[in-house]
């Protein structure tokens, strides 16, 4: 009678568990807001977090950028990237959700770390600048979401200046961001005669006040579009034009359907005006209706769903302090399933070890704060003495792998030399450590095992010379080197694969998994390449 009852307790006890485990999972969205740099995600991360009252004033946000003219001092950048660790997860409540917003540096020379970054989310919300249209930056990371199929979100911003034509922008984000597109809201007029946006599902107008007068929002709902009083509102020309932009809209733009955009196959598009929070509001209440709660994630073994009971998670960045006081570093860690609870044993897959987290945190826009338990789409920082690289997984026992943490070709390379003999060991070390943190790529050559170093931006090289030397007493020298890409190389047939290894071997390098890459001097020894050996796949990620 008695074990019966405690069977019984023990049923309801871990009912509840998986209930209030689902609970909290659906209560998340975790995306990030991607963008070219100016096209305003700063401002409208703002935004955000001014509606979820994460932050009181404008302007809190402002230090999680990094300024355009200090581009080429990479100290100053350092330290301001120092500042934007504790804006680099932003968690804040609105109308009863837990809503994350990871930051993503718009810096070109950080695109390594944005792409990490999007390999922890669950949607983007890409920002657009609709005078400037799509830019390259914008290219780049879409084409990261689209190989993910992470569900986007497009708003195109300062509508309150002269920009493109609403539908050539419509084209142009189809071209060359690969998606298709429906909008939710539509813009009546422009830059100085811009008076606003309609939106298409919830069928009312927000009302634009220009010169930095829009305080509160001005709704109208309209239920007939053909309405008189709306034409007043507006004046009968743009009304008229309203008509016929919205008939072209239905006519040349699929209707919204969730499942489309849950499955990357269509993109909602919002217009708006972040600086003068206009249609962010708009935005906000349609992302937490339709953005999607924590996902399944894909481990080498098996989909980890966010309902199980057991934690698991991965390490998706680490940062450095650069501070040499204080040389920690901070490993940003997503839960993928189950609860994650401080001062508790958690199994180290890569090292094959329980590790404990006696003051996990959160990062609340400027606020650190030690958490006792976080849910799946969280992130908390784990402070590091070395354990972690990229990639890393934790879990309560199991052996997974996590997918979907691709590393991309590198822009530009140069050999790296150890310049002091004497401190080999230092200099091995650091630039192991830097590897693991994602500074850079490291690629050892088949022919000479010469090393060499492939970055997005020319800065990090600076980086890496300066860290070698301050944080572990070792000193690097570059060499040049001509390379357009490293590519990783798949081929299904040994005896072509066997052949392309001895003939190109002077072409050939390891990545830090050992990991075969056919470094290509030029697009058109590559194209060569392709031509010579058809069997090769050569890749530019180093998933596929
Ligand atoms: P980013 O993070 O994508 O790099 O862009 P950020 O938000 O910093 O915005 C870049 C510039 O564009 C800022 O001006 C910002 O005020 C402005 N901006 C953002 N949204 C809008 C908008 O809706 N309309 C207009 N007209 N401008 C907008 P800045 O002069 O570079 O900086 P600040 O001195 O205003 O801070």
């Amino acid at each position: 009678m008695r074990s019966n009852l405690l069977v019984f307790w023990s049923i309801c006890l871990t009912f509840a568990a998986l209930m209030s485990l689902t609970e909290e999972i659906n209560k998340r969205r975790t995306f990030g807001i991607v963008s070219h740099p100016d096209a305003g995600k700063t401002t409208l991360t703002e935004k955000l977090l001014l509606f979820g009252g994460a932050i009181q004033t404008a302007g809190a946000v402002k230090s999680n950028k990094i300024k355009k003219h200090a581009t080429s001092d990479f100290m100053e950048i350092e330290r301001q990237r120092g500042i934007s660790v504790a804006t680099s997860v932003m968690a804040f409540p609105y109308r009863d959700l837990q809503i994350n917003i990871l930051d993503t540096p718009g810096h070109k020379d950080f695109a390594e770390d944005t792409f990490r970054t999007l390999t922890a989310v669950d949607s983007v919300i890409v920002v657009i600048d609709v005078a400037k249209g799509v830019e390259e930056q914008t290219e780049k990371l879409v084409e990261v979401c689209r190989m993910r199929k992470t569900p986007i979100i497009v708003f195109i911003n300062k509508l309150d200046r002269e920009g493109k034509d609403s539908f050539d922008l419509l084209d142009e984000v189809e071209t060359k961001l690969k998606l298709k597109v429906t909008p939710l809201t539509w813009p009546i007029g422009m830059g100085q005669d811009f008076q606003g946006v309609y939106s298409l599902y919830e069928r009312k107008f927000i009302h634009f006040r220009p010169h930095g007068k829009q305080e509160g929002e001005e709704v109208h709902i309209v239920e007939d579009l053909n309405d008189a009083r709306f034409s007043d509102i507006i004046g009968p020309r743009a009304h008229k034009r309203l008509g016929e932009d919205l008939e072209t809209i239905h006519g040349v733009y699929p209707g919204f359907k969730r499942e489309d955009y849950l499955e990357g196959r269509i993109c909602p598009v919002f217009y708006g005006s972040a600086v003068n929070n206009f249609g962010v509001r708009e935005l906000l209440d349609c992302f937490v209706e339709i953005a999607p709660t924590p996902l399944p994630r894909e481990t080498e073994e098996r989909k980890v769903l966010p309902e199980e009971v057991k934690m698991t998670g991965f390490v998706f960045k680490i940062h450095a302090n650069m501070d040499p006081k204080h040389r920690d570093r901070i490993a940003f860690f997503r839960i993928c399933s189950g609860k994650f609870e401080r001062n508790t044993n958690y199994y180290h897959v890569r090292l094959g070890r329980q590790l404990r987290f006696s003051n996990p945190t959160s990062f609340m826009a400027a606020r650190k704060e030690v958490v006792d338990e976080a849910y799946p789409g969280d992130v908390v920082g784990l402070y590091d003495s070395g354990n972690f690289k990229i990639g890393d997984a934790l879990t309560e026992g199991e052996n997974l792998h996590f997918k979907g943490i691709p590393r991309f070709s590198p822009e530009i390379f140069r050999f790296v030399n150890n310049a002091d003999p004497s401190k080999f060991k230092q200099f091995a070390k650091g630039l192991e450590q830097l590897m693991d943190e994602g500074v850079a790529q490291l690629f050892t050559k088949e022919d000479s095992g010469r090393k060499i170093i492939g970055v997005v931006g020319a800065l990090q090289f600076d980086v890496i010379q300066y860290r070698l030397e301050h944080e572990y007493g070792a000193a690097c020298s570059y060499d040049p080197i001509q390379l357009h890409k490293a590519l990783w190389i798949e081929c299904s047939d040994p005896k072509e694969l066997n052949e392309f290894t001895t003939r190109r071997k002077k072409d050939l390098a390891q990545d830090k998994d050992g990991k075969m890459v056919f470094l290509a001097e030029s697009a058109w020894s590559l194209k060569l390449a392709q031509e010579n050996f058809p069997k090769v796949k050569f890749h530019l990620s180093s998933e596929f």
